[in-house]
């Protein structure tokens, strides 16, 4: 059924309008003021709110084995989260273990994914071993439209690659013109001082940042851009939490390196003092990079306003505090499941702390959490923005809306929200994806499993 949105304030990355929005056959085909529509037609009065580009979250972990455990949440409860939160298109990070092939762990979280979408999403395609027959494999995985590589410099022994790896990794996605997003953090400065750290007694959560200070994430920067510099490779930084890291990214920067960089959500609202709260709760706020000092948050909003920041993303990693994070890290800091999920309520906090408090304008906002993934990552214009021919992926967002996050009402499958009692200042109201109402007024209605996975061409050239 056609779709008319009427009278809405129309915002994008780079304009702002009040009009009507018209929708068929998934996709968008005019914009105008006192659009007509055939009978049979949806008509959606949006007078007085926002409507928005479905928003885009660059880095998320819905399949995830990892600590000896697995991330709780699956495609199901995942992107219904998403799209509750105005989310339409997630990227999945692929984490092969380092006994898998790169295909292998292709097919494994294809297989996951499949019929159990709800959301559109694409996937950044895991190097997490580079050696004989793995170059076959990535040209194969993005023949297949799969643009983009993820590499960790973090996590010894399990995601970790080695600098030989590294450099092949970079060369290979430089002569395909794909994107590599990296985890920055140097993993044998993480592993030394974390058995330093276990050795003199410090087993609680607090010794999760001391093992894995600022400057280890910022030399993790300083490594990549290099490898970057010299491959010439187009690289992305996730998770960046601080500022030596993002002088790292500036540094290279001004020297030519094409380095992109993201933050997350919880970066710019919450600080490291939040996992040193007492009785094992501060487990819940043990990721990493760690939460940092709360005086690097106002640079962290300055970069996002400056572009030096493109994207901000949740890194959803979902483990729940009882049954997982508590039971296996209560006596060992390093054993803690790193993550705190958020793909639920990213787009509403970056809302209400970014434009409600006056930080971020409406079209920063709108870069940030859509159009910039769209644009890194080979989606744009078919995500990211409201123009004729885009997908009909829409948010009609609520201003005027007050509420308060929790867990006893989220549709994430966990035990807790590390926002637990936040005040939100706005929600979206109406979502679709491809043309269709997937939530209307706070309730999931959209048809479980019609996400689509998108097929990407390399853009990095
Ligand atoms: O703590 C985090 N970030 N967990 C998810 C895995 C990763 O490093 O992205
Ligand atoms: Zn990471
Ligand atoms: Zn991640």
């Amino acid at each position: 059924m056609p779709l008319l949105i009427r009278n809405g304030r129309v915002v994008t990355a780079d304009s702002e309008f009040t009009g009507d929005i018209y929708c068929e056959d998934e996709t968008i085909t005019r914009l105008g003021l006192g659009l007509e529509a055939p009978p049979g037609t949806e008509i959606i009065d949006a007078m007085g709110k926002l409507v928005f580009p479905g928003f885009i979250d660059p880095h998320t972990h819905i399949y995830l084995p990892f600590m000896g455990t697995h991330a709780k949440d699956d495609y199901l409860t995942g992107t219904k989260a998403a799209l509750m939160g105005g989310t339409t298109t997630i990227f999945e990070m692929i984490c092969p273990p380092r006994g898998m092939s790169a295909l292998e762990g292709y097919e494994t979280w294809r297989a996951q994914a499949e019929g159990g979408a709800c959301c559109d999403y694409a996937y950044h395609m895991g190097v997490t071993r580079f050696q004989d027959g793995t170059a076959e494999e990535l040209r194969e995985i993005v023949r297949n439209g799969n643009a983009s590589f993820k590499v960790f410099l973090a996590y010894k022994g399990a995601f970790g690659i080695h600098d030989t790896e590294l450099y092949h990794t970079l060369k290979l996605a430089r002569e395909l013109g794909v994107i590599t997003a990296a985890h920055c953090e140097n993993e044998t400065l993480v592993a030394e001082r974390s058995q330093e750290l276990l050795a003199a007694g410090v087993t609680g959560p607090e010794g999760h940042y001391l093992s894995r200070p600022p400057r280890v994430e910022a030399e993790g920067v300083h490594h990549l851009c290099t490898f970057a510099e010299l491959t010439g490779a187009a690289v992305y930084c996730v998770h960046t939490s601080c500022a030596e890291a993002l002088q790292e990214a500036a540094a290279a920067r001004l020297r030519g390196v094409n380095v992109s960089v993201e933050t997350l959500i919880q970066y710019l609202l919450i600080d490291k003092t939040w996992a040193e709260r007492p009785a094992f709760e501060g487990m819940k706020y043990v990721m990493s990079p760690p939460l940092r000092e709360a005086s690097n948050q106002p640079v962290l909003w300055q970069a996002v306003r400056s572009g030096l920041v493109s994207t901000v993303a949740t890194d959803h990693a979902p483990f729940d505090f009882h049954r997982q994070k508590i039971a296996l890290g209560k006596n060992d800091f390093t054993k803690i499941p790193n993550g705190i999920p958020a793909i639920e309520d990213r787009v509403n906090l970056l809302y209400t702390h970014g434009v409600k408090r006056g930080r971020l304008d409406l079209q920063t906002f709108v870069a940030a959490a859509s159009t910039n993934a769209a644009k890194l990552f080979g989606l744009f214009p078919r995500k990211g923005t409201i123009a004729p021919g885009a997908d009909a992926d829409l948010v009609i967002y609520d201003p005027d809306h007050r509420g308060t996050i929790t867990a006893a009402a989220q549709t994430q499958n966990l035990d807790y929200n590390a926002f637990e009692g936040w005040e939100i200042e706005g929600r979206p109201r109406v979502v679709t994806v491809r043309g269709r109402i997937v939530v209307r007024d706070g309730a999931f209605i959209g048809e479980l499993g019609r996400g689509r996975r998108l097929k990407r061409e390399p853009s990095h050239g």
